[in-house]
């Protein structure tokens, strides 16, 4: 699959079997997620891997829709400021840029494993913090429920609602 054929098919799933997600396949997600660049090369991330039960509860707690109740497998993206990279000439903390990569890294490997992916941010980061046991430096970032779809013709049927190039494009100046 080229990179622009991935890049079409990922797409925001909300719709999970809870089929189990092979071991090998999280791994390759997470080794996916692994070689993401960061600023500095500092890596400020930590990837929580959710399939217990207990665990699905807390997410499906911080985060209560019935769409994600199905999915059997939850990645926390959490970042640590302590580890990020901050630039010198106006301390910005690049710690929510090397987020954005490494989330998106990990759901264009689910995509390419055939699994449906969502990125969450608007959960209750205190519930989490407090049942994963998050320490203090430690910064939950977004939930990503991965699961198959329960309609696998999701990712060829995708319809992308973006800006058009000449919206958000501007060429040598703004
Ligand atoms: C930073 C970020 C936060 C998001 N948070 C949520 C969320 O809390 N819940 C949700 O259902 N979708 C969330 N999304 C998914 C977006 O709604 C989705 O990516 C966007 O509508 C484009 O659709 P697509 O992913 O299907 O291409 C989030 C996406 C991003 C990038």
């Amino acid at each position: 699959m080229t990179f622009a054929e991935l890049a079409q098919r990922r797409l925001s799933v909300r719709d999970y079997l809870t089929q189990p997600i092979e071991e090998q396949k999280i791994e390759r997600i997470l080794d996916a997620a692994r070689l993401a660049p960061s600023a500095n090369n500092f890596q400020p991330w930590r990837f929580v891997v959710v399939t217990s039960e207990k665990g699905r509860e807390a997410i499906i707690k911080s985060y209560p829709r019935d769409w994600i109740k199905p999915v059997p497998l939850f990645l926390l993206v959490c970042g640590n400021r302590n580890e990020s990279w901050k630039r010198k000439s106006d301390d910005k903390d690049h710690l929510d840029i090397d987020l954005g990569i490494v989330i998106e890294h990990i759901c264009l490997a689910a995509t390419e494993e055939e699994l449906g992916s969502c990125i969450v941010c608007n959960f209750d980061t205190a519930l989490c913090r407090a049942f994963f046991n998050l320490p203090e430096a430690i910064e939950p970032a977004a939930i990503i429920p991965i699961g198959y779809p329960t309609n696998p013709d999701i990712f060829t049927n995708s319809l992308k609602k973006r800006k058009s190039i000449s919206e958000v494009v501007l060429r040598e100046s703004f």
